[in-house]
């Protein structure tokens, strides 16, 4: 709901409320942003803002700092991070926005060219005029009824003749009252992608930021804010996440008894970007997401708001193929008799489809030849992709393809016939992560071959999933296209031909799934979602350090998004040895599949992998569309468990694993959520049958379990 009349404005979700009010002198002040209020009139607050408007005129502006404000401005007086730069022809930036008109339209924006929130019921658009230059900012307010997540983002525009250069601009700015909050961020590593870290915000600027041309495995696009006193299953917080996939900031700054300003979007280190007269520049959509009930609360409105808004609605809630993936079973070294075999059991395992992973194509023997060629290479392939198709289909299986369409090895036809469109700049030596270059997608040519050798491959056989990968980071930021005044652009550009890509090959071809994958979870953000409704989680498939990946991914995507295998062991990555059954569990959490030489698995561990497949068949609509709940946290417990719980709570389904065995660990008690309380459930797997109130507050005696055990119970309504 929103409640505007030029004066005062008023946004309501299910359940936080956000307010605003123009100040005398023009200023858009905040006023309120938390749990829902009945109020409609909170000009009581704004007396705060009125006492440090007027200092503005009597030179005191100092005070922008203590506001609570919506935008913030550069070299006039707001000595916070500015939300925006504008640099004008003669070099000056200085600016001061000022409230000049509002409007509310149904419906969310329609962004084009860039992942956005596909519904949304209102839209409050309130645009400010720069004081010093012919800008105009609108700011968007996308609100839903039946959800805590407010969408935001904002449109600058050059109203006048001459082009202004934006230096920096972010998405949004949101404030919360001076107090002691924490940051909860999502950070990482290969491997370690999206492990959750809580630490208080100190005084200064807090900066979670991506330079590498993507959201990378170190910081996710994810920064969460916590209230005092707020834990997993109580308290407020804030989630604040972009819908967006290259190179990002989100900053939260603090000074001395003054509010918390939030600020966020493109990375401004190295952008720019020029904007000429009558021409706008969109940024990227931000999410803030209310939550009054714990971190865990902000999980569950975040995931539901993804998948009612933002994932592909025609793959959303279809259940995921279960697949079986070459990668780790062959890497480079395989033709049909090593694929064969798996195919053939994969038939009989009640596997849905078989991916073929990097090196079909080109010249493809290892990481240093073949990126770019898409083009199947019949040295290993003797009969081409028709002969493996057919073998899946034998089988009953449908068959999916690994690409990595951004990239290029230098040794490949297709550096060698167009060397300069490969991302580089004249006289520097590239870096060559993985022996690779990337491609310039800010060019328009680049995409569109791109798109059409990958068009072709597709049309030709019957594929019916592709896994797009991208294994390297941006780095020689530069483009031969570009004029030197354009190089700020580099990276924003980059991203849209990304986009541009995946919106004409995802239109292009509706009956193909996607699957999004960056070296493991090196791209995992709400941006790609919006293009591939799953992404490879991560290339740690270990069956104890998946528990921390998936724990800290879940906090804001849902597990249907998360791609999960079970892989050999010792881990290929960890070296470690959990068991089967371990790593079935932890990886049904999410979308289901495995990443082995089914062939050479024991008679013991097929008929385990039959009855994962079936378990996974019986769960696979929770996975999809229930409430997660987190129960133990395997980064301060010896236990991982998380429960997902059906929306009419007629079913549930619980995951735990204890991570090492210790001597005198009884008595140790697991209380489940999210359960009807005064319903009866049967738990299949124990013979119990216990009422949601029993199992939430007498608890159940976890197992007893040696290293890496696990469980998983299936729970229904009696
Ligand atoms: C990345 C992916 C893996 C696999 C390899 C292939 O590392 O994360 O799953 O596809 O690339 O090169």
């Amino acid at each position: 709901m929103i409640k505007a009349n030029g004066k005062t404005f008023l946004l309501q979700g299910k359940n936080y409320s956000y307010a605003m009010h123009v100040l005398e002198s023009g200023f858009l002040q905040h006023l309120y942003y938390g749990g829902k209020i009945t109020e409609t009139d909170l000009d009581y607050l704004i007396e705060i803002g009125d006492t440090n408007a007027p200092h503005i005129d009597m030179n005191m502006d100092m005070a922008f700092d203590r506001m609570l404000s919506e935008y913030g401005f550069y070299a006039r007086g707001d000595y916070r991070e500015a939300t925006a730069v504008f640099e004008r022809k003669d070099g000056a930036s200085m600016s001061r926005l000022r409230y000049q008109s509002y409007r509310v339209e149904k419906g969310a924006p329609n962004v084009k060219g860039m992942p956005h929130v596909r519904q949304g019921d209102e839209t409050l658009v309130i645009t400010l005029k720069d004081d010093f230059s012919d800008i105009s900012v609108d700011l968007y307010y996308t609100v839903c009824d039946n959800s805590d997540v407010l969408v935001r983002s904002s449109v600058i525009r050059n109203t006048g003749r001459e082009s202004i250069m934006l230096k920096k601009a972010f998405s949004f700015r949101a404030q919360l009252p001076n107090g002691n909050y924490r940051m909860m961020r999502l950070a990482g590593t290969w491997g370690q992608e999206r492990i959750p870290e809580i630490a208080p915000i100190a005084h200064g600027i807090t900066r979670l930021q991506s330079i590498q041309g993507c959201t990378s495995h170190n910081t996710n696009c994810f920064m969460g804010i916590l209230k005092e006193g707020c834990t997993e299953d109580s308290g407020e917080c804030l989630g604040i996440q972009l819908i967006y996939s290259g190179s990002f900031a989100l900053t939260a700054e603090w000074c001395k008894n003054g509010p918390l300003t939030l600020q966020g979007g493109i990375c401004d280190t190295g952008f720019s970007w020029e904007l000429n007269g009558g021409e706008e520049f969109v940024t990227p959509q931000v999410l803030l997401t209310y939550s009054g009930e714990g971190i865990g609360g902000m999980s569950r409105s975040i995931h539901d708001f993804l998948r009612e808004r933002v994932i592909n609605p025609a793959y959303v809630y279809k259940r995921r193929p279960i697949v079986v993936n070459n990668w780790e079973a062959t890497y480079f070294d395989f033709n049909e008799e090593k694929l064969f075999p798996i195919i053939d059991e994969a038939g009989k395992l009640g596997i849905d489809t078989f991916v073929l992973d990097d090196g079909w194509f080109g010249k493809r023997d290892s990481d240093w030849s073949g990126l770019g060629d898409w083009f199947v290479n019949e040295k290993k392939l003797k009969g081409g992709l028709k002969t493996i198709i057919d073998r899946c289909k034998k089988n009953g299986l449908k068959f999916g393809l690994w690409f990595e369409p951004e990239m290029v090895n230098e040794d490949s036809d297709l550096f060698r016939t167009h060397p300069d469109w490969a991302i580089h700049k004249d006289g520097v030596e590239p870096c060559r992560s993985r022996q690779q270059l990337v491609l310039d997608f800010t060019r328009k040519d680049v995409v569109d071959n791109i798109f059409g050798v990958v068009s072709k491959v597709l049309k030709e056989n019957e594929i019916s999933y592709v896994k797009w990968d991208m294994n390297r980071n941006i780095t020689e930021v530069y483009s031969a296209q570009l004029p030197a005044h354009r190089q700020g652009e580099f990276m924003h550009r980059y991203i849209l031909g990304v986009y541009d890509l995946a919106e004409r090959l995802t239109s292009a071809f509706p009956n193909v799934f996607f699957e999004g994958c960056a070296g493991g979870g090196g791209r995992f953000d709400a941006g790609m979602l919006y293009y591939f409704s799953q992404i490879w989680t991560s290339d740690d498939t270990d069956g104890f350090e998946r528990t921390k990946i998936e724990w800290g991914t879940s906090v804001c995507y849902p597990l249907s998004a998360m791609s999960c295998h079970v892989s050999v062991c010792p881990n290929h990555q960890t070296q470690r040895i959990t068991p089967f059954e371990t790593r079935g569990n932890v990886a049904s959490l999410g979308a289901f599949g495995y990443e082995l030489d089914l062939s050479k698995m024991t008679e013991e561990e097929k008929a385990l992998t039959k009855a994962q497949i079936e378990s996974y068949k019986r769960t696979s609509e929770l996975i999809l569309k229930g409430d997660l709940y987190r129960l133990m946290n395997p980064l301060e417990k010896n236990y991982f468990c998380v429960m997902v719980v059906s929306k009419d709570k007629s079913e549930a389904y619980v995951v735990g694993e204890r991570i090492l065995g210790i001597p005198c660990d009884y008595n140790q008690y697991l209380y489940l959520c999210g359960l009807d309380e005064n319903a009866l459930y049967k738990i299949e797997e124990l013979n119990i049958t216990a009422s949601g109130k029993a199992l939430q507050n007498a608890g159940l005696l976890l197992p007893k379990l040696s290293d890496f055990g696990s469980w998983a119970w299936h729970l229904k309504k009696v």
